[in-house]
């Protein structure tokens, strides 16, 4: 959600006249896309609005401003932490980032914009240069309150976009190009679920679908160029049966979803307020892997929240082996000022934190080259990106499970196109092999 803001952001200052510095070193104007999930995050965005900020003293015409989910939290309040900090700017104000400059190079500084819980955001549409993957946001804020969480409070609550903008922007972004688009959301499968976003004249859903985020991804992967969506972040209820036919019958709908899952005890899924038990989340990925079984699964893991004791633990473990999951990242608990969690006592020690963290890292190591090591021989669809990073010779691009995919380039094989693949190596994060199809 940051990544797709700060490319939003730069569109909009490129619309207003501002460039693209080469460096950090020979910027003007500097903008800190802060985030709020734990407390390191934050820490980091101060250290480093303290150190540009000190640069000012040899160079006063910088400016150096604060976006996302730490300037929402902290308001005017940053200013007693980064007196020199220009301008701060919360979640749903991004476009105002613009006028905010402007003002501040009239001679203002210490201003804020922050939004209300309530208002209707102005979601930017503009996208600066790209390659063949743009984010589209389709759902903000959360109306969840997961026990540990601070988005709902930083990034308000859910508001859809209406469809007719979302399509808008894809239609767009394939006219420049754009081959493959990811929608956004925390819970991005409640699209449309708290308000209307369909207009009445709003053609049916061919398939018959009745759920708007089942009618979204119909309509988005219906938009002539798009060869592939992805969609992120799940939560389990919105596995709904509509929501697995649809991501099985479109044929451009990429068959992996980041669905988080945080912890496998239900004393620790009650505790956070998830609102699923153990085996609801195996449930949920179980129909879904029924009808596609090359399913990938991507999560999100807390370690050492308030009270999980080594068993709790030990039930994580054995359901993210039961769950197979392709990738996962694993946070260890920072308590959050203002959630409910904060009222409970942190009592995982640091170490003990730690100790987990490393466990279900290994664990996922093991797990991810097995799943790998599966992938050997198969024929995989991959989006063609062009010379790999590393080695400008060989070329990559992206597995429907997201992997990265590297290759020999062939004569008719055109960046921006769909090749098939036949894996014949594996390393942990990368999957190796040689075109055994184009499209282009
Ligand atoms: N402490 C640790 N991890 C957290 N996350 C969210 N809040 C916290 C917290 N207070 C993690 C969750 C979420 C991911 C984006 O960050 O796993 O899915
Ligand atoms: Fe936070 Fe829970 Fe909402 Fe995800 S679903 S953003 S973890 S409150």
């Amino acid at each position: 959600m940051n990544v797709r803001d700060s490319e939003a952001t730069e569109a909009t200052l490129k619309a207003a006249g501002h460039t693209l510095a080469a460096n950090e070193n020979e910027a003007d104007l500097i903008i800190v896309n802060s985030c709020s999930v734990r407390g390191k995050a934050e820490d980091k965005a101060i250290g480093k609005l303290g150190l540009l900020c000190a640069t000012k003293r040899d160079r006063p015409n910088r400016i150096i401003g604060l976006m996302g989910c730490m300037a929402q939290r902290l308001g005017s309040d940053i200013f007693k932490k980064i007196p020199r900090l220009d301008f701060s700017v919360g979640t749903r104000r991004c476009g105002a980032i613009p006028f905010m400059v402007a003002r501040v190079m009239a001679g203002e500084t210490n201003i804020t914009e922050i939004s209300s819980p309530d208002e209707i955001p102005d979601v930017p549409d503009a996208h600066s240069e790209h390659g063949f993957s743009a984010f589209v946001t389709i759902l903000l804020g959360c109306n969840r309150r997961c026990a540990y969480c601070i988005v709902p409070d930083v990034r308000g609550p859910e508001f859809s976009r209406p469809a007719r903008e979302v399509l808008a922007e894809v239609t767009a972004l394939a006219h420049q190009g754009v081959k493959e688009v990811t929608l956004l959301g925390q819970s991005v499968m409640n699209y449309g679920l708290m308000q209307q976003v369909w207009t009445p004249n709003d053609p049916q859903s061919p398939h018959g679908f009745k759920e708007p985020f089942s009618r979204l991804l119909e309509a988005v992967s219906s938009i002539p160029g798009i060869l592939r969506v992805r969609f992120t972040s799940g939560h389990p209820s919105g596995c709904t049966d509509e929501l697995v036919k649809a991501v099985s019958l479109l044929p451009n709908v990429c068959h992996h979803l980041h669905l988080p899952v945080q912890s496998g005890s239900d004393a620790i899924l009650s505790a956070m307020r998830r609102g699923y038990t153990r085996a609801a989340y195996l449930d949920a990925i179980r129909r879904l892997r029924a009808v596609m079984p090359d399913f990938a699964l991507t999560t999100d893991v807390i370690v050492g929240f308030p009270g999980e004791t080594v068993q709790d633990f030990e039930e994580t473990r054995s359901l993210m082996n039961a769950a197979d999951f392709d990738n996962a990242f694993i946070f260890k608990y920072s308590p959050r000022p203002g959630t409910p969690a904060a009222a409970m006592k942190d009592d995982v020690p640091e170490t003990e934190k730690m100790r987990r963290n490393q466990l279900l890292l290994a664990d996922q190591d093991t797990r991810g080259e097995a799943a790998n090591q599966r992938l050997m021989g198969s024929v995989q669809e991959v989006l063609v990106e062009g010379a790999s990073l590393r080695n400008a010779a060989r070329w990559s691009g992206r597995s429907p499970g997201n992997k990265i995919v590297v290759f020999d380039p062939v004569p008719d094989l055109t960046p921006g196109t769909l090749a098939k693949i036949r894996i014949n190596r594996v390393a942990p994060q990368t999957l190796y092999g040689e075109v055994v199809q184009t499209n282009g």
